[in-house]
């Protein structure tokens, strides 16, 4: 019998990723998962009241209330760590992981980046911006990828990933909007389906999924 996983999601906006996975477990898409808490470091995420309009806690850990960033690091670690997660999940997360939280979860934390990594990643592409790179650079398929939080930035072992077409016509919010319908929503949830029914494992530093 496998243990059910409990997760904290991190969020930082309008929490549409935290949506998908909260409607996957509802629908049954992701099972033996539960979501414990849903964790912002912005008091003003939309994301927080999605997790309260289904009964899921939500708090809000904000770099604003302390002295400095290891102060912060610590309260968001200790924040996660009381609520005796299996999995941390960003789910638009902007807040780069500190190294306690990497140490304390080795591939247990798992990220959605809205592009097909190693393209259009790293420092400084997140949200919106990712899209407004890729349309400049005209690449004609984009797209998002699911994967374990490493040290580094986007550079952990790749989960799921999936590719969407580029439009001509297409703007940063169209471009990005499809890449959430067509990508984000359903690899994101299903990767999570995935490591709760104990189907995935990591060999040397690459992702090993048994369906
Ligand atoms: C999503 O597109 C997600 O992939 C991206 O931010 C958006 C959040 O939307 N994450 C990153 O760029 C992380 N580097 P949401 O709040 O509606 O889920």
């Amino acid at each position: 019998m496998l243990k059910m996983l409990k997760m904290a999601v991190l969020v930082s906006g309008g929490g549409t990723n935290l949506q998908a996975i909260l409607d996957a477990i509802r629908e049954g898409r992701i099972t033996n998962a539960s979501v414990e808490v849903a964790i912002s470091n912005n008091p003003g995420a939309y994301a927080l009241k999605r997790a309260e309009n289904c009964g899921v806690k939500a708090v809000c850990v904000s770099p604003a209330s302390y002295k400095d960033r290891e102060l912060y690091n610590e309260a968001l670690v200790q924040t996660i760590q009381s609520y005796q997660v299996d999995l941390v999940v960003l789910a638009g997360c902007m807040v780069v992981m500190p190294k306690a939280m990497i140490e304390a979860y080795p591939n247990r934390i798992i990220n959605i980046h809205p592009a097909l990594i190693p393209s259009f990643c790293g420092t400084g592409f997140h949200g919106l911006h990712v899209h407004e790179e890729v349309l400049k650079r005209g690449v004609k398929v984009t797209g998002a990828t699911v994967h374990f939080v490493d040290e580094g930035t986007d550079t952990g072992p790749i989960i799921l990933q999936k590719a969407v077409d580029v439009q001509p016509d297409d703007t940063p919010e169209t471009l990005q909007r499809r890449v959430m319908e067509q990508a984000e929503w359903q690899i994101l949830p299903r990767a999570i389906d995935l490591i709760a029914n104990g189907k995935v494992s990591v060999e040397q530093s690459k992702v090993v999924i048994k369906e």
